[in-house]
């Protein structure tokens, strides 16, 4: 049986395809519709971002590639082989420069983010009381609406922020593409594991 590898269509996937190619591995088309292709020998599955390493926690996948946002987020019990190295972005807490927070942080805020458990942590760690507000994107707007007074979000190029009037108030992490493996696979599937890390660490 071949291994089951989950994927998210977002912005990790032609980086995932360059190195499957590279490493002479099979990779499905990227134009497909189709949520779970075969492909030589690989079965391929394209889930959310956020949901890959659940399919890979239950089994349902044997290997998934996603950010470490992803996983910094869910917490999830599998293993991180390997860091790809591509998909470098960075973790950030960001306002508006009007916001003060340059000066001081305020003691209670509300805060608009997709990583809900990080930023929780996060300002926990700093002893501030924060409400999160979770969104699934765009959070960027959320500021100078009146929804939050600040976000947590990945930053790339830093265009969303620059164009939405955000500043980055403090990084929190910098995240890049990982390889994520079920712990049961790592056994079961020892040998067809292997190679797809042997292969994939070949290309880094
Ligand atoms: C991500 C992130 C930012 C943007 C940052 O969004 O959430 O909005 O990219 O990129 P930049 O620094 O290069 O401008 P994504 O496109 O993944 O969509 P999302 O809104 O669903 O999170």
């Amino acid at each position: 049986m071949s291994l089951t590898i989950a994927l998210s269509k977002g912005r990790l996937l032609t980086g995932a395809a360059a190195l499957f190619t590279k490493a002479g591995l099979p990779f499905p088309p990227l134009d497909t519709r189709r949520l779970i292709v075969g492909e030589d020998g690989l079965r391929f599955l394209f889930v959310k971002d956020m949901d890959v390493p659940v399919y890979v926690e239950y089994g349902v996948a044997d290997a998934g590639i996603c950010g470490s946002d992803v996983l910094l987020e869910a917490g999830s019990d599998v293993l991180m082989p390997l860091d790809l190295g591509f998909g470098r972005c960075r973790m950030v807490l960001a306002a508006p420069p009007s916001s003060g927070f340059a000066e001081a942080w305020p003691m209670s805020l509300r805060v608009a983010t997709k990583y809900a458990n990080v930023a929780r942590t996060f300002l926990e760690a700093r002893g501030l009381a924060a409400e999160i507000v979770k969104l699934q994107g765009s959070v960027e707007i959320a500021p100078g609406l009146g929804l939050a007074d600040c976000i947590v979000d990945m930053v790339e190029t830093g265009r969303t922020l620059r164009e939405n009037g955000l500043d980055v108030v403090e990084e929190i992490a910098s995240t890049s593409a990982r390889l994520v493996v079920n712990r049961a696979s790592d056994h079961t599937r020892r040998t067809e594991v292997a190679a797809l890390l042997a292969s994939l660490r070949a290309s880094l």
